[in-house]
């Protein structure tokens, strides 16, 4: 007998909560069910996409360092001088187009007569930078990831 009355009672709240959110209330949230469909339906795949974003961005700066410990570290840190300049914010200061020549050779860009690079290599006792023409644009793309997420950590 109390069995039953407590499963009436839970049966008789879902249909409450099934007439609630199935019915009127339409000035409410749960107005949903139904009007809410196509944006939840939207939802995952823009959160997917987005999420799936971060998570190559993460990728990204990951093979940036792998790059960078091997091909650069010996001659730059992101902070301090060494035998290049510190990189930190070298994207805000050089173009794309202008750091993909320089690090894939950067003597081409200096004899082309570029100001900037000639500046540079004077600056660092003419030091030459090794050339990188194997490395793309896309494993500099991620380098230069590594060193903007590296860029605002001191
Ligand atoms: C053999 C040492 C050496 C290695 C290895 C090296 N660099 Fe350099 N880099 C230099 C020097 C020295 C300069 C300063 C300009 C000059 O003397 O040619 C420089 C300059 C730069 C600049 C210009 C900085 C500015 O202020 O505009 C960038 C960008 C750069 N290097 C990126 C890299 C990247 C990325 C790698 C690895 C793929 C790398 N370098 C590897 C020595 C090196």
């Amino acid at each position: 007998m109390k069995k039953w009355f407590i499963g009436g009672l839970t049966g008789a709240c879902i249909c409450l909560l099934a007439a609630c959110g199935g019915g009127g209330n339409n000035q409410s949230s749960s107005s949903g069910p139904v009007s809410n469909a196509p944006s939840e339906a939207a939802a995952p795949s823009a959160s997917s996409s987005s999420s799936s974003a971060t998570a190559s961005t993460g990728n990204l700066v990951e093979k940036g360092q792998e790059l960078f410990q091997a091909n650069c570290s010996a001659c730059h840190r992101i902070h301090e001088k060494l035998i290049g300049p510190p990189l930190a914010g070298v994207t805000k200061m050089r173009s794309k187009e202008w750091l993909y020549n320089w690090i894939r050779n950067s003597q081409a860009v200096i004899n082309s007569g570029d100001t900037a690079a000639i500046n540079l290599y004077k600056e660092y006792n003419q030091v030459q930078m090794t050339p990188f023409p194997q490395l793309s644009n896309q494993d500099i793309d991620a380098i230069l990831a590594y060193i903007d997420a590296q860029s605002g950590q001191q």
